[in-house]
């Protein structure tokens, strides 16, 4: 095993003493500290009553777009736009329980309407701005949205499926009339109109600052995200209000937020990660976020960092190898001092990227493991315990992860098995506020996930040391059976991408009459470095040194790029169907 790393941060973390905590844990602590009285809305707590106190002023958003252009709000801008949206969804006959669905680019306009939706008692969907049509209607017709608020730039891809929808009533365009609130290049303002859609800057203008922010009881449905699953359409993973107990209480304990730190979130609302802690969480602990519209770009990001002076920043492992890939010179041009803490989320964060992380940026790199069922952080790096480089860490005061077997059985340490999280008794809390709730309009599909007594499984297997550390191993679909040997995709490309010649590996399991399953790799070069048959058994052989014999893989392939979804996992199960000729299936969450 790596060494274990201790200092993580030179402040007194939030939270203090694991150990403690998550002996004495108690939900009604958090209801207690956070004031929770419902009936209550999440908006009022995470923004208005900020724009209320000495906050007012504060910074709640630093917004920087695509072409380098910024603004700042504050939670009293935050509070009067929200307020405006829901008065104009409220004019045109918007109410509480209806689905209003978002497919904007990260601009202001994105998290005022969340809020404004919220706000109304209204559910929100948030999208990828990257989706095209049918990812497009699938959602909104699953969860039979009556309002849409999207982009001049991205109605188009609208039009060619609103025949398809008859619940979608209006379509609100922003940038058609004026420039958007965030100076977007591009939005011109002079966009005609057609049946159905209204201007956003024109019903905004109508609507008074005013609100009534409509008290919610805490089982009442917030958002729905929608998540791809084995088989079928995406599931529309509903969560409530009272999921602000989670939000606010992981953002506080796990990304130790503190008053005077200005927070990154590089992840997109469309992933729950973006949602979850690129709006809410935060902005329940009263902190400055900043949200950069463009994509990942190495220079760009490393002076985002630079110029608002990111303290805590909360990325994704494919990133964090992307920066790598870049190399140190870039890294040198910027003074990235600012920085206190950095966590990780969405898929395994190989030692190797943590090795890194502690050369370049002197921290080391947290990881956190949820889903999107989950609606919070499950399992932790903690600032207060040490780190194994590898593990995902320990879980969250609250809840009670295990690994068991397919009985409900929890098995010793060192073995791996299902990754479950305890359930207790109906809803609802069935063991932490932040659970799904539902997947909306499939009762079938929801139950599933329930049929192990007193557990809910989450798809993953991994194992858990003696020291309650648990190691990730896959998706359950995802591991690989070769020679009786059970081998996770993630071990080989976290090795893999230690080879000097290695930027990139999506490893899969590739069916073998001899042994089951043989290891495929697919591989992308790093700069400077050519396919061929020497660097090939080069490679095999570096991971059967670094593995072992029968975690090698037997067949690689060089490519380009390796097919990912949007929050940077790498699609095994693309690269796989590619591989065999089967059907590609759902493709909505494929990054561009
Ligand atoms: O397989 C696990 C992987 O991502 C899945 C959840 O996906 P999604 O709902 O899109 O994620 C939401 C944001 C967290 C999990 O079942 N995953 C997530 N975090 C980790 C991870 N795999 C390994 N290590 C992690 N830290």
């Amino acid at each position: 095993m790596e060494k274990e790393i201790h200092k993580q941060t030179h402040l007194t973390p939030n939270l203090p003493d694991y150990k403690k905590a998550y002996k004495g844990f108690q939900w009604e602590a958090v209801r207690t500290e956070l004031g929770l009285v419902p009936p209550v809305n999440i908006a009022s707590k995470a923004v208005d009553q900020h724009a209320r106190s000495w906050r007012r002023n504060k910074v709640a958003l630093y917004w920087e777009g695509a072409e380098g252009q910024n603004c700042k709000y504050t939670f009293y801008e935050l509070q009067k736009e929200s307020n405006r949206i829901g008065n104009m969804l409220l004019n045109l006959g918007v109410r509480r329980g209806d689905r209003v669905f978002v497919f904007l680019p990260r601009i202001l306009e994105l998290y005022t309407s969340v809020i404004g939706i919220a706000k109304i008692g209204a559910v929100a969907g948030p999208m990828f701005s990257a989706f095209g049509p049918e990812a497009l209607r699938d959602r909104l017709l699953d969860s039979g949205a009556k309002v849409l608020i999207t982009h001049a730039s991205l109605r188009e891809r609208i039009h060619q499926v609103w025949d398809e929808l008859p619940e979608l009533k209006h379509v609100i365009v922003v940038g058609a009339s004026a420039p958007s609130a965030s100076l977007r290049a591009g939005s011109g303002g002079h966009v005609p109109l057609r049946k159905g859609e209204v201007s956003f800057e024109r019903e905004v203008e109508k609507a008074p600052r005013g609100l009534e922010v409509e008290d919610m009881d805490l089982e009442d449905p917030l958002y729905i995200l929608y998540t791809s699953g084995t088989t079928g359409k995406p599931k529309g993973v509903v969560h409530v209000h009272h999921d602000m107990l989670s939000h606010y209480i992981t953002s506080k304990w796990v990304l130790d937020l503190k008053e005077e730190d200005v927070y990154w979130c590089t992840a997109d609302p469309g992933w729950v990660t973006g949602t979850v802690y690129g709006l809410w969480g935060p902005w329940l602990n009263g902190c400055s976020q900043v949200t950069f519209e463009g994509r990942f770009e190495a220079e760009h990001w490393y002076s985002i960092i630079e110029r608002y002076g990111v303290t805590v920043w909360y990325t994704a492992p494919t990133a964090l190898r992307m920066l790598m890939k870049a190399g140190p010179e870039v890294v040198k041009k910027y003074n990235l001092k600012s920085l206190r803490y950095i966590l990780s989320v969405g898929e395994p964060l190989n030692p190797e990227v943590i090795r890194w992380g502690m050369e370049v940026f002197g921290l080391c790199i947290h990881d956190t493991w949820w889903q999107t069922e989950t609606g919070a952080i499950m399992i932790a790096n903690y600032p207060s315990v040490p780190v194994r480089p590898g593990s995902m860490g320990k879980p969250f005061p609250g809840t009670e992860a295990a690994i068991i077997d397919g009985k409900g059985h929890k098995l010793p340490p060192g073995n791996s098995g299902i990754l479950a999280l305890k359930v207790a008794g109906p809803l609802p809390t069935q063991g932490w506020p932040s659970m799904m709730r539902a997947l909306w309009g499939d009762e079938k599909r929801y139950k599933e996930y329930f049929t192990i007594p007193g557990w809910y499984t989450t798809g993953d297997t991994a194992h858990v040391d003696k020291d309650g550390y648990f190691w990730f191993i896959g998706r359950a679909d995802d591991v690989i059976m070769t020679a009786g040997h059970r081998v996770g995709p993630f071990e080989v490309e976290s090795a893999l991408v230690e080879h000097r010649a290695v930027a990139e590996a999506g490893v899969i399991g590739k069916p073998d009459p001899e042994r089951g399953e043989i290891i495929k790799a697919f591989i992308v070069l790093r700069h400077g470095h050519k396919p061929s048959i020497e660097l090939e058994e080069e490679i095999k052989e570096f991971i059967r040194h670094r593995l072992s014999a029968h975690a090698y893989p037997r067949e690689i392939q060089f490519m380009d790029g390796i097919p990912k979804t949007r929050s940077g996992k790498i699609m095994r199960r693309l690269l796989k169907a590619r591989e065999l000729g089967l059907p590609e299936g759902d493709l909505s969450t494929l990054e561009d």
